[in-house]
């Protein structure tokens, strides 16, 4: 039987070295090319079998356990963020401009910690254990990358984990139901007709109507989704007109929607159209719209599998170690895989008050307490062993 809980703490060097040299040489989303070339190092050292794919950076490692049974994927992302890290660290980003300002940096370095163990304890797994290094989750859709290239095929199950800086070294999140909102982008454009400011009757003006249109949309969330349920609506960016003294015949509107309720946020492009067109129409002018989908929502509603990695926080952290965390409008494209294969996302603490690490993600200053890292190590290689001997 493996001892994972000294197994785990026997990595913390390792994790740490590998998080550092990570953190120091962060790259932003889909450009991780010397990242990949160090995972795959990493995972070559171990006897890891490693899989890359055509025109996309991240990997696949393959770890076959001795017996025949099920495959559990672990999945970390790897990307950094276009932020200019605060100096003060001794491992700070070396390369300007670019900073693992939420902790990539830390999920790859623990999920390496678990390969090694699992790699060199493949006579005690039935099954196979799948390690899933995901490029550019900061920017959208990217998991679905790995999707279209077949790497969930034959997977039964995936895990994957955020470092939290708002729950303590030695706690935990593993909920059920919602986590996160879907992140989705819509554009507007209002059309009208041209004239002169000064005689607007002549025309149909663009920026009047594009104005109402977004008081307009704020009645989604507040009359058309159910009082209990949220929805954000925000229209972010505004653009139209020449000059001050032309009526504007072009309005372009961009927004995020920010929901949960699945069969809601298929309504949305309906919604926004409908309200759009006709609020518009009423100033005389025309819409044409389009609807993005993003990361849908994140929802923990695999009853077995949000057990399991219950079970393998509190094994690690202790009994008491699970915290509540209401759901967050954020959104994590590790839900476009929970589209395809049931899937299961927590939280890990990695906040400590006494040693001043207490940064909010994708602040300059931005860290973890390192001592919750081989923590991390251990709830991937627990949660792998739990499912694959479920
Ligand atoms: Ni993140």
């Amino acid at each position: 039987m493996m001892d994972i809980g000294r197994l785990a703490k026997e990595q913390e060097a390792y994790v740490i070295e590998a998080r550092h040299y990570l953190h120091s040489h962060p790259e932003v989303g889909c450009e991780e090319v010397n990242t990949t070339r160090y995972i795959c190092e990493e995972l070559t050292k171990m006897g890891v079998e490693v899989q890359t794919f055509e025109g996309i950076t991240g990997c696949v490692g393959t770890i076959e356990g001795a017996r025949p049974g099920k495959t559990v994927m672990l999945r970390a992302d790897i990307d950094a963020l276009p932020i200019e890290e605060q100096p003060g660290k001794s491992y700070c980003s070396q390369n300007p401009g670019v900073m693992h300002a939420c902790g990539h940096d830390c999920h790859t370095a623990m999920l390496l910690g678990a390969a090694r163990i699992l790699a060199s304890h493949r006579e005690e797994i039935c099954g196979t254990v799948k390690l899933i290094f995901q490029m550019g989750e900061e920017i959208g859709r990217k998991s679905e990358e790995y999707v279209k290239r077949g790497a969930l095929e034959g997977v039964d199950a995936i895990f994957g984990m955020h470092v939290w800086s708002s729950l303590d070294t030695g706690t935990a999140n593993f909920q059920e139901g919602e986590r996160m909102a879907c992140s989705d982008r819509f554009t507007i454009r209002v059309r009208g007709k041209k004239s002169h400011g000064s005689a607007p009757h002549e025309g149909n003006d663009a920026i009047l109507a594009a104005a109402a249109v977004v008081m307009a949309l704020q009645s989604i969330p507040s009359r058309e989704i159910s009082p209990l349920d949220s929805l954000v609506v925000t229209v972010g960016m505004m653009n139209g007109g020449t000059k001050e003294n032309i009526l504007a015949d072009e309005t372009e509107l961009v927004g995020t929607v920010r929901v949960f309720d699945r069969a809601f946020r298929k309504s949305m492009p309906e919604r926004i159209r409908r309200l759009a067109s006709q609020v518009a129409g009423g100033y005389g002018c025309s819409v044409d719209c389009d609807y993005y989908f993003g990361p849908s929502p994140l929802i923990n509603d695999h009853e077995n599998l949000n057990r399991l990695a219950a079970q393998a926080a509190r094994e690690e952290l202790g009994e008491n170690c699970l915290r509540s965390l209401p759901k967050v409008t954020g959104a994590e494209d590790f839900s476009v895989y929970m589209e395809h294969i049931p899937g299961v996302f927590g939280y890990l603490g990695v906040r400590n008050r006494e040693k001043g690490i207490v940064c909010t993600h994708h602040h300059p200053a931005f860290d973890v307490d390192e001592e919750a890292l081989y923590h991390g190590t251990g709830i991937y290689v627990r949660f792998a062993l739990g499912f694959l001997n479920s």
